[in-house]
């Protein structure tokens, strides 16, 4: 694989300054968000009002605790649009979740608000490697989802030939990709996953494709699969981490020539980590919630936001910013099995290392009585594999998730392409325990 390192004069001078430097950007930024929310969102001044703060109480960044949390169940409440600090008709974009459950929560973004999405995007693609000229390939949805239009604006923005082919209709992914021969493609891991399948499908060597990076992210993944995806298609993969609620995708990314999580770009957003249950911020190097406040949105300021990812911070290394660790799973996909504590990305790594099962799944939660209950659902990679070998297969991986994970499984070991496939996200549990 190609040495990707930045070269002299690549990077903006804020990714190398020093920590002080950024502290005072910081502090100044924000200030100004604190302010702009308070004086422009009659939803933030309510909630500072009653918590008894102002934004003239922060003085230092440690201050911030000081202030209350936003969460998702506040956008569902204001729906659609209560939380915005500036007038309806200065909203050039507005995005939206899919909203499994209820109301979709809605974000909206000023002229201003869609540059600093596109610059934060593109500083993302150039740590995944990328440069001005590329040709990227964006496999992320486009619509109401902001996986596609993020990933669009900041190729251009960076100066590349960008290919909008959104998600689905893969043997047309594989197509374009052949003819068009990008160098960069941006999609979720686990669809990267059915266009290996389809290349494989075609007849053609992946390995032999002209992507050289891969910048994957909107799900949870784990370095195993990185490996796995790496080694098929001879490209490197980086994370690309966000949220609709913060801004998109792009509000943090690993850099390609260290691979050791992903930094947040902390000139716009500034991380914290809490305890999910008595909301006390930790340390960094402690696993806890990951929490963002904007430091330059104006469309939709969003303060102390409870984003439900579990991770932890750490020092900077590619750049001065901090990271965070790759993403665990969310609090919300945290199965507890007979007091085991499961997450859907422990389940990838083992099946990782069973040569005989390729890495789509999916886990079905039941009840028998009191117990919970968890199936993985699997594909063998070949065909032709027969009962024993598929036996043998789920036995070892039974094994490795009852010694790795420390929990018991049943496993269904089905025929290649017997697993729900998702062209987005894809969607790891499947709860079929009665509702209480
Ligand atoms: O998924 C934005 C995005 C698009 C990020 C494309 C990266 C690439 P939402 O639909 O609002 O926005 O979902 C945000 O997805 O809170 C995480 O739980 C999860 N997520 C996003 N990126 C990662 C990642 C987009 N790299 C939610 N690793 C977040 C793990 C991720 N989880």
């Amino acid at each position: 694989m190609e040495d990707l390192a930045p070269r002299p004069g690549d990077l903006e001078p804020i990714e190398t300054a020093s920590r002080d430097e950024m502290a005072a950007l910081q502090l100044e930024r924000m200030k100004w968000s604190l302010a702009h929310a308070y004086g422009n969102s009659p939803f933030y001044r309510a909630r500072f009002d009653q918590a008894g703060v102002h934004p003239s109480d922060l003085k230092t960044l440690a201050d911030l605790a000081k202030f209350p949390f936003t969460t998702k169940e506040d956008l569902r409440e204001t729906y659609p649009f209560g939380m915005f600090a500036v007038p309806r008709e200065k909203l050039a974009r507005i995005h939206a979740s899919s909203g499994t459950t209820g109301k979709p929560t809605v974000v909206g973004y000023t002229l201003k608000d869609i540059d600093t999405w596109a610059s934060v995007v593109a500083r993302s693609i150039r740590a995944a490697g990328g440069r001005p000229g590329d040709i990227v390939h964006v496999a992320y949805g486009y619509g109401l989802f902001t996986g596609g239009l993020g990933a669009h604006y900041g190729a251009e923005k960076l100066g590349c030939t960008v290919v909008p082919v959104s998600g689905g209709m893969t043997e047309r992914q594989v197509t374009l990709m052949t003819d068009f021969k990008p160098r960069i493609v941006m999609v979720t891991p686990s669809y990267m996953l059915s266009i290996l399948d389809e290349f494989r499908r075609q007849g053609k060597d992946p390995r032999e494709s002209s992507l050289a990076i891969g910048i994957f992210g909107a799900e949870p993944w784990t370095n195993a699969m990185r490996e796995e995806i790496e080694h098929a298609f001879d490209m490197h993969a980086v994370d690309i981490y966000g949220l609709s609620e913060v801004i998109g995708p792009g509000v943090a990314n690993e850099c390609v020539e260290t691979k050791d999580g992903l930094h947040v770009w902390e000139d716009h957003f500034y991380p914290e980590i809490i305890d999910p249950t008595t909301g006390a911020v930790l340390p960094d190097g402690e696993v806890g919630e990951l929490v963002f406040t904007t430091l330059t949105k104006e469309g939709l300021p969003m303060i102390r936001y409870r984003t439900r990812d579990l991770t932890r911070l750490l020092p900077g290394t590619a750049r001065s910013m901090r990271r965070i660790e790759k993403i665990t799973g969310r609090c919300d996909d945290m199965m507890i099995l007979r007091g085991v504590n499961v997450f859907p990305t422990q389940i990838e790594e083992q099946i990782l290392k069973c040569r005989g099962l390729a890495p789509h799944f999916q886990i079905e939660l039941t009840r028998a009585g009191r117990m919970d209950n968890m199936t993985v659902h699997v594909e063998c990679t070949l065909a032709a594999a027969d009962e024993a070998a598929r036996a043998g297969s789920a036995r070892e991986l039974a094994h490795h998730i009852k010694s790795a994970v420390g929990v018991s499984t049943a496993i269904e070991v089905h025929d290649p392409g017997g697993v729900a496939r998702s062209e987005g996200k894809a969607k790891r549990v499947v709860d079929n325990r009665p509702k209480e």
